[in-house]
């Protein structure tokens, strides 16, 4: 396995509307519309710049798995990094045997394709996202 191209930065935030105040508006990105992923308890908008997408991901529930990171960062911050792999069982497998610890196990994330992350604690402190997305590998 080789690592494809970054498909997103994850921002943690309070407010998706708050922080397309930032992205949008202040520095011109493209924002689509924000939406409900209630599965992973969050909510969720793309927006769009040149080269790779920033993930506004805002708390949906009490049961959120960003309440936490929003607990230690109540302003928000950048909480992931997402890189496109061609198949993510190949490339669990491949982490795995790397020695990389995998979090949980792949779901259809945001982009409606398998994803899954990879421990901060195996990547330098960077919570790792690997999405599928067949061709990214070059
Ligand atoms: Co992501």
């Amino acid at each position: 396995m080789t690592i494809g191209r970054l498909n997103h930065i994850g921002i943690a935030t309070p407010s998706i509307t708050a922080s397309l105040a930032v992205y949008r508006d202040l520095l011109g990105g493209t924002a689509g519309e924000p939406f409900d992923l209630p599965a992973q308890g969050v909510r969720v908008c793309f927006v769009d710049v040149p080269n790779t997408q920033i993930e506004l991901i805002e708390p949906l529930g009490a049961a959120s798995p960003i309440h936490g990171f929003l607990a230690k960062n109540p302003a928000g911050g950048q909480h992931h990094v997402c890189f496109e792999v061609d198949d993510i069982t190949a490339a669990v497998a491949a982490m795995t045997a790397r020695g990389a610890r995998i979090l949980g196990v792949p779901r259809i994330g945001a982009h409606g394709t398998p994803v899954v992350f990879l421990h901060p604690r195996d990547m330098g402190g960077v919570l790792v996202e690997l999405m599928e997305a067949p061709g990214a590998e070059h």
